[in-house]
């Protein structure tokens, strides 16, 4: 499925076409989002849930971490992921994979070191599957999914989702073992044209 226009209009197809790949593949049991505030995730998980789908779909929800946008600030609030853990997600509140401490360098030197350069040619895909990548990671890290069985990932367009992909997850030391395995859908366009 491919969308004319990036951005989190597309939240909502991206999260139907998650579960119409979880129904057709039994073998998918976990999908890794971004979902800065939770609120993508628990629209995920209110979707699963009324899904028919009735086997155990592990959900991995990865925030941005404290202080990425404000100081000693975290998007999600303890409500929302204690709502996400109750319905039996993951959360996951770490370093970026793709940024870390690479984002402090340029910050203060300017440039750009081998890690965001990496970030930078993922979003010639999107933006959402260069998240989808980085989430994978973090998840993979966090020792919520195993680097061993393909899973689902989504990203979006600094709001809600708009590209799922299926992967082969890795951890961050080997992470050029990671691989793409299928697009269920991106957007066409890296930005909006309209
Ligand atoms: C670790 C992480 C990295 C992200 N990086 C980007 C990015 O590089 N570009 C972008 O447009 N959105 C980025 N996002 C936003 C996500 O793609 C997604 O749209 C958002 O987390 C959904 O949050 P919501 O459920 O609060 O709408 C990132 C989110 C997370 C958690």
């Amino acid at each position: 499925m491919y969308f004319e226009q990036p951005g989190v209009e597309n939240t909502e197809e991206t999260l139907k076409c998650t579960i119409d790949r979880l129904k057709e593949d039994e073998s998918l049991n976990d999908v890794v989002l971004a979902s800065t505030t939770g609120t993508t995730a628990l629209k995920l998980i209110d979707m699963i849930n009324n899904s028919g789908i009735n086997r155990k779909i592990n959900v991995v929800a990865v925030t941005y971490h404290q202080g990425f946008s404000d100081e000693d600030v975290n998007p999600m609030t303890e409500e929302t992921e204690n709502e996400l853990k109750s319905n039996g997600a993951k959360v996951v509140r770490a370093t970026h994979a793709l940024s870390g401490v690479e984002r402090g360098i340029s910050k203060k030197f300017g440039g750009y070191g081998p890690v965001e350069i990496i970030a930078e040619t993922l979003r010639t895909f999107g933006q959402g599957l260069k998240v989808a990548y980085e989430v994978t990671v973090m998840a993979a890290d966090s020792g919520y999914i195993s680097t061993k069985k393909d899973i689902i990932a989504l990203g979006g367009s600094s709001k809600g989702s708009d590209c799922a992909i299926i992967i082969k997850p890795a951890n961050m030391n080997n992470f050029f073992e990671i691989s793409l395995k299928e697009i269920i859908c991106k957007p066409k366009n890296k930005k909006k044209t309209i």
